[in-house]
């Protein structure tokens, strides 16, 4: 594995755009610490010089990627920490209260990851299979994860899990990362092909399915990484519980549905290419969305910080959203 070190505006930028920080708590915390580093040449400026300079940054790196919530929840936050300490406070000051805002948001994102751990962990059964797709652990939020923190959660209670881990074609998250992160915490791990789900679920070697979420939408519809939506459909046809593990700061309430979400499209040479090979002709037409969304309705239920939401409809999403955060955060 390869350090990647961030020194500059543009380097974060990239790192989010190539998805060398990648899933969505993660995109969220590295813009943050992003905002920061391209101030630092602002603070010996004048104050709006100052806001003239914040907005241009966070302009810029909300147009990294488009899909997952937590960018823009994260740039909103720092922009207004920054915005309420203008008003009195010299630039030098803001930048150093971002830089606390930042670390700050790090360290709640851990403690928000352990409390999702926590709520859904009585979900799973000591025993069971489970099926997930993508990586929603460490390597994409703080620590120990959304998806993966439920895991985490259930096996440090003394339940023995076996985790079934998708590829998750074009770029190969569950393979890469999901994999080596679970056995990293010495969970009973199997790799398959995205397009083996439905058999290991037709074998009843999986009893449930568990995956994060880049945006849920104010009625449950869920966005998550390409393939998602198809896992959720096997999981109905073979009457199996779907569950979500996300923080709050994943949730879209502006947004009505899913249709809405914005669906980021990347560069064809991801679906050409694989294995570190072409594959397809050099002229073959090529589609490649990065998320797609998951209706509500094959949602068994939302695990978050808060706590768990189920049925997944806008009344229960608003309960539980307004629910005061689990004490031991
Ligand atoms: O394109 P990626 O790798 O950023 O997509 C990541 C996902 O889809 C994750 O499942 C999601 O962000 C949840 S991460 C806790």
């Amino acid at each position: 594995m390869r350090l990647c070190v961030c020194r500059t505006l543009a380097d974060v930028f990239e790192a989010i755009r190539s998805l060398r920080v990648r899933g969505a708590p993660a995109i969220g915390l590295a813009a943050a610490y992003g905002v920061v580093l391209g101030l630092q040449d602002s603070c010996a400026g004048d104050t709006q010089q100052f806001a003239r300079s914040l907005d241009q940054v966070i302009d810029y790196l909300g147009s990294s990627r488009p899909t997952a919530i937590n960018l823009f929840w994260a740039l909103e936050r720092l922009r207004s920490c920054a915005r309420q300490r203008l008003a009195t406070d010299p630039p030098v000051d803001v930048h150093a209260a971002l830089l606390r805002e930042a670390t700050a948001m790090h360290a709640e994102d851990r403690a928000i990851c352990h409390a999702i751990g926590r709520q859904g962990a009585a979900l799973l059964r000591d025993g069971m299979g489970v099926l997930t797709h993508c990586n929603a652990g460490g390597l994409a939020a703080s620590e120990y994860g959304t998806a993966l923190a439920v895991i985490y959660a259930a096996q440090d209670a003394g339940k023995h899990l076996t985790v079934y881990a998708d590829e998750t074609r074009p770029l190969l998250q569950g393979a890469r990362l999901t994999t080596w992160e679970l056995r990293q915490r010495g969970v009973d791990t199997t790799l398959i092909c995205d397009s083996m789900a439905a058999q290991v679920m037709r074998e009843g070697r999986v009893q449930a399915v568990i995956t994060g979420a880049d945006r849920i939408a104010a009625n449950g519809d869920v966005a998550n990484k390409i393939g998602t939506y198809g896992v959720a459909v096997l999981a109905q046809a073979h009457r199996l519980p779907f569950y979500v593990a996300a923080p709050s700061s994943t949730f879209d309430l502006t947004l009505s549905g899913g249709e809405q979400i914005p669906i980021e499209q990347r560069g064809e040479e991801e679906v050409r290419s694989g294995l570190g090979r072409q594959i397809a002709p050099d002229d073959v037409k090529i589609y490649n969305p990065a998320f797609d969304v998951t209706p509500a309705r094959l949602v068994t239920a939302l695990i978050t910080e808060r706590g768990v939401i189920s049925p997944v409809n806008a009344t229960e999403i608003r309960r539980v959203l307004d629910t005061p955060a689990d004490p031991a955060e």
